[in-house]
C-alpha cells in the first residue's frame, strides 16, 4: 500500500496538531460559503476523510481525541461549534458521517446511534448517513497512483454495484440509518436524517419516508444518470427517467482523476449543437437535454409541493 498518512501517526507533529488547526479551517471554509451564497453547509464526516478518521474506533490516539467514544466525538463537536460561532445560528450546518465504517474494528452502528445523539443534541440542523467507502480495505494501487478509498469491501458498502450478494445492491443504509433516527428520536431529538446508497426510484425513496426510516433521500448515481429526475417525478413523467445502471462507470472515472460523465449520456445526441464535450472529444460533459414539451417553470408552479409522505 502506499503511504498514507492517518490521524493516529502522533509522531508527526501536523498530525498531533490537527485539533488546533481544524476547526478553523472548517469555519474559514463555511464562512466562504456562506459569503459566497450557499444556504447551508455540510461538514464531511464521513469515508475516508480526516474526521472520520477520527470518529472511528480504530483511532486509538493517545490524547484526549481518541480512544473512547468522548474523545473520538471531540474534535468533530469542537469543529462544528466553530462553524456555528462563525456562520451563525440562522445558517444551517449539517454533517454527513458513517452509519457504519464497514471495515473490520471500525465503528458499528451502535458506535454511530450515540454519536448522532450527540450531534443533534449540539445542535446540527441535519445528519446525513452513508457508509464504508474507507481506505483500510482500499485495493493496492498501481505504482505512481495514490490509493482510492472506494475499491474494497467498504468502497461497495458505500457505492453498491449491480453485482452483489444475497442482500442485493439497493438501499443496504436504510436499516443502520433507521436504527439510528430512532436512537435520536429516543433521545427527544427531532433533527432530521438523510438516508443515501443505491437509492434510485420514487416508489422505494416514498416508501423510506413514509415507513419513518429517514426524513430526507438522498440520491447521488441516479440524480447523475438523470439530473431531471426530481422534475419528472413531480410533474408525474417518471416513465421518461434515464434509469441509472448501477455500473460505476463514473466512479471508474473519479478514481482516474478525469472528468466524472455517465455513461447514459455519452453516445446520445451528439449532434446536440453546443454540447460540452471532454478534452479528448469522446465523452458528453452534461446530460442530453429533456425536451418535455411543456413550459417546465409553469407545470411546476402548477404541481404544487410534492409531499411524500
Ligand atoms: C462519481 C462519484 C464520485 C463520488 N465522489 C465522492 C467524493 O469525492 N466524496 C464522497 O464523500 N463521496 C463521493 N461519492 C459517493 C456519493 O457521495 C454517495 O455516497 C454514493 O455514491 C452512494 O450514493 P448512491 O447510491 O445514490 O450513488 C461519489 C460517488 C460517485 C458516483
Ligand atoms: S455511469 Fe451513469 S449509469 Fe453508470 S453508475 Fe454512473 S450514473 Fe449510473
Amino acid at each position: 500500500m502506499g503511504y498514507r498518512e492517518r490521524v493516529t501517526d502522533l509522531d508527526l507533529a501536523h498530525i498531533r496538531e490537527l485539533p488546533e488547526v481544524l476547526p478553523g479551517l472548517f469555519a474559514d471554509a463555511a464562512r466562504r460559503a456562506r459569503e459566497a451564497g450557499f444556504d447551508g453547509v455540510e461538514l464531511h464526516y464521513a469515508h475516508a476523510y480526516t474526521m472520520s478518521q477520527f470518529l472511528s474506533r480504530l483511532n486509538d490516539r493517545d490524547d484526549l481525541y481518541g480512544g473512547s467514544l468522548a474523545n473520538r466525538a471531540r474534535l468533530p463537536l469542537e469543529v462544528f461549534r466553530r462553524v456555528r460561532d462563525t456562520v451563525g445560528e440562522d445558517y444551517a450546518v449539517g454533517c454527513r458521517y458513517l452509519a457504519e465504517d464497514c471495515v473490520d474494528g471500525g465503528n458499528p452502528v451502535e458506535d454511530s446511534a450515540r454519536f448522532g445523539v450527540a450531534f443533534a443534541e449540539a445542535g446540527f440542523d441535519f445528519l446525513s448517513l452513508s457508509r464504508g467507502g474507507r481506505f483500510e480495505d482500499a485495493r493496492q494501487p498501481a505504482v505512481g497512483s495514490a490509493a482510492y478509498p472506494y475499491t474494497g469491501p467498504s468502497g461497495y458498502e458505500c457505492m453498491p454495484q449491480y453485482v452483489s450478494d444475497a442482500r442485493g445492491p439497493f438501499g443496504r443504509n436504510v436499516e443502520p440509518a433507521a436504527a439510528i433516527r430512532a436512537a435520536i428520536r429516543a433521545a427527544g431529538q427531532a433533527t432530521p436524517v438523510v438516508v443515501t446508497g443505491g437509492i434510485h426510484g420514487f416508489e422505494q425513496a416514498e416508501g423510506l419516508l413514509r415507513d419513518g426510516k429517514a426524513d430526507i433521500v438522498g440520491f447521488a448515481r441516479q440524480s447523475l444518470a438523470d439530473p431531471d429526475w426530481f422534475i419528472k417525478v413531480r410533474l408525474g413523467r417518471g416513465d421518461e427517467v434515464v434509469v441509472c445502471e448501477y455500473t460505476n462507470y463514473c466512479e471508474a472515472l473519479d478514481q482516474k482523476h478525469v472528468p466524472v460523465t455517465c455513461k447514459l449520456w455519452d453516445r446520445k445526441r451528439r449532434d446536440e449543437p453546443g454540447i460540452a464535450l471532454t478534452g479528448d472529444g469522446k465523452r458528453r460533459l452534461t446530460a442530453p437535454l429533456w425536451e418535455p414539451g411543456l413550459d417546465i417553470e409553469r407545470a411546476l408552479a402548477g404541481s404544487g409541493d410534492v409531499r411524500l409522505s
